[in-house]
């Protein structure tokens, strides 16, 4: 197929929903063969259906991304089948398990912390690894990470949860000046909230949709509008950018949030 993504060979953790899987269906879209890559198989095996219902070219993968053998074999797989692997993209989270589990750290169980360790920042120190390796082997690749804004600013409540991905934040920094040489970018995108099937049961609450709203200048994206970003990371006209932070973020961070503190500020200084 042609298009951005012609020849590529793409791995997309996560792929079963969300932004994974928008990233898996783009990425089809733009030519890459997609390996479908999440621990449900189920979700695995119905995305990469519907990529090759609409002419793509995918294969469903089953793995757990915090366990080591599965990721290699998740690697190893896609080399096996397809010869090299051009782009990492790595959404996978368990999203449930962050909404539910995260406390403040003095209240937070040993457990829930080291879980959310072994997840989201093992889980992408094995992926980036693994993927990482066969890229310098080719001298090229794409590996593209994926924190949140929660990483850059605080978040009460999800200490675990930033402590993880504030990993991933500063690893995308180091891991990107330590392979640029050889081929190999490394970029991380922030998102904000975006309207994924795990967010929509706090989302589809008006009381909480309205207090999210009013923390983005533009409305909350669904997953398909993260999409186009990562497939200009993944191709080669994102070929002189590597180690960027990118907050993808409906203007999350920059300002403080609808508040109305202007008009008081004003308000007060012309009185
Ligand atoms: N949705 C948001 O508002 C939001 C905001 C900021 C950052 N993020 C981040 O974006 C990424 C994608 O989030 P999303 O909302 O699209 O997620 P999602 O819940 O829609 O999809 C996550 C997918 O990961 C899979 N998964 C869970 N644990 C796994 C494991 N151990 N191994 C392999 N696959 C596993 C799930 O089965 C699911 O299909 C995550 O890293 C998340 O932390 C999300």
């Amino acid at each position: 197929m042609a298009g951005r993504l012609a020849g590529k060979v793409a791995i997309v953790t996560g792929a079963g929903s969300g932004m994974g899987r928008a990233g898996a269906v783009a990425f089809a879209a733009e030519g890459a063969v997609v390996v479908v890559a999440d621990i449900s198989e189920e979700r695995a095996t119905r995305v990469a259906e519907r990529i090759g219902n609409a002419g793509g070219d995918a294969i469903p993968w089953v793995a757990d991304i915090a366990d080591s053998d599965a990721v290699q074999r998740l690697m190893r797989g896609a080399v096996d089948q397809f010869g090299r692997i051009d782009i990492l993209y790595h959404c996978a989270a368990d999203v449930p398990f962050i909404n539910s589990q995260d406390r403040r750290l003095t209240e937070l169980p040993e457990e829930t912390w080291q879980r959310m360790l072994d997840v989201h920042l093992t889980g992408t120190f094995l992926c980036a690894k693994y993927a990482g390796q066969q890229m310098l082997r080719q001298h090229a690749g794409s590996i593209i990470l994926t924190a949140t804004v929660d990483a850059l600013i605080g978040t009460a409540g999800f200490d675990a949860y930033t402590a993880a991905k504030g990993g991933v934040v500063a690893l995308t920094r180091s891991f990107a000046d330590g392979v640029g040489s050889e081929g190999v970018r490394v970029n991380c995108i922030c998102p904000g909230y975006v309207a994924t099937e795990s967010q929509m049961r706090w989302l589809a609450d008006p009381a909480a949709r309205d207090v999210i709203d009013r923390l983005h200048i533009l409305p909350v994206p669904g997953p398909e509008a993260i999409a186009p970003f990562a497939v200009y990371l993944a191709s080669d006209e994102s070929a002189f950018v590597t180690g960027g932070i990118f907050p993808i973020d409906s203007g999350y961070m920059a300002f403080k949030a609808h508040l109305g503190v202007t008009d008081v500020v004003q308000g007060g200084a012309g009185s």
